[in-house]
């Protein structure tokens, strides 16, 4: 067959087609390599990679992951790695960082509301916390980040509150008076520890450690969880299990990031951190004798101290407390039995 002009402008045709064709196709690959449509989030956090919170952390991550089908993706920086919680609420806050689960009493130095957490033996349970997390009231308090161009999406709770001592089997206020307890630094947990007539020495976590094994402290306020990760056990002897306090950490995101995504990816990520959430919580209280156990393996002397004895501190917190904000004053009166 002769090609004539008419030939030659179909073969051109297909040519110019194929290759059309091919570079759209290369461009989705590159596209899609590239990652351009995904969004990639970053949470911080103050606690090591076995504590229940970075679990529940990772649990975020997957979720979110699964649920916008990998356009939404989160980095998880455990340990302080990205500061302690008052650098990382501020990276929230200018928008270099996205989320951080931040204790409530890191908060409650910006926020008072937040103190009303920490009224001794409101809850006896952390389950008990949890559905109190659901309250008009509780989300009330997370409101009250809205200045700081924060938004608290949820509570997420972490083992209870005990007293680890190094030399001491402690019974009771009594035997507080003059020793110097490491307490974490806030207000309401300082002056509980006040009130018991011990002396108290505000100090993050990433201090206690050698703190007590140098014997600067006489013990500390914790909770079970990071007596273990953080291995606590070889520098105290006594642990105390008051569960005097719950112990919220809240799910913090910068408000302008959030704002700015879709309802549909706000949906995932709310509908995502209530199952971290709910995870953390019934997994933590399904442990709670686990713990135990291993401190008493590990050495320690484990025992229980009862509320009783600390029914003055209770009365002097509550006072004390009640009187500093309509909202806390709302948050203790609902809860304490
Ligand atoms: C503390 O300051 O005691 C603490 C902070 C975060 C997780 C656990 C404990």
């Amino acid at each position: 067959m002769k090609i004539n002009r008419k030939h030659w402008l179909i073969i051109t045709i297909i040519c110019l087609s194929v290759i059309i064709l091919g570079a759209c196709g290369g461009d989705e690959e590159a596209d899609a390599n590239s990652g351009a449509a995904k969004k990639t989030f970053k949470i911080g956090l103050i606690t090591d990679p076995s504590h229940m919170w970075t679990k529940a952390a990772e649990k975020f991550k997957e979720e979110i992951e699964k649920r916008s089908e990998g356009e939404m993706t989160l980095e998880v920086f455990p340990s302080g790695q990205l500061g302690n919680e008052s650098a990382m609420l501020q990276q929230i806050e200018s928008g270099s960082l996205d989320f951080g689960f931040i204790t409530a009493v890191e908060l409650s130095s910006r926020e008072k509301a937040f103190s009303a957490w920490f009224a001794p033996y409101l809850f006896e349970t952390i389950m008990d916390a949890q559905e109190a997390s659901d309250t008009d009231v509780a989300k009330e308090m997370l409101g009250t980040l809205d200045k700081y161009g924060l938004l608290g999406l949820d509570y997420l709770f972490a083992g209870q509150r005990v007293m680890l001592f190094k030399d001491k089997k402690v019974q009771g206020p009594e035997d507080m008076e003059g020793m110097v307890l490491r307490v974490t630094p806030g207000p309401p947990m300082l002056e509980f520890y006040e009130f018991t007539g011990a002396s108290t020495e505000g100090m993050p976590l990433t201090e206690v450690y050698s703190a007590a094994q140098m014997g600067v402290i006489d013990g500390m306020d914790m909770d079970l969880d990071a007596t273990i990760t953080n291995k606590y056990f070889e520098v105290v002897n006594y642990a105390a299990v008051t569960n005097h306090m719950v112990w919220p950490s809240v799910a913090v995101v910068n408000k302008d990031t959030f704002e700015s995504l879709s309802e549909e990816e706000q949906k995932i990520i709310k509908k995502s951190l209530e199952i971290a959430s709910d995870y953390a919580v019934k997994t933590r209280s399904s442990k709670e004798e686990e713990f135990r156990q291993t401190l008493k393996d590990k050495g320690m002397t484990v025992y229980e101290l009862d509320k009783n004895v600390f029914t003055k501190q209770i009365q002097k917190f509550d006072e004390k407390y009640k009187q500093q904000g309509e909202l806390i004053k709302k948050f203790i009166t609902k809860f304490r039995n």
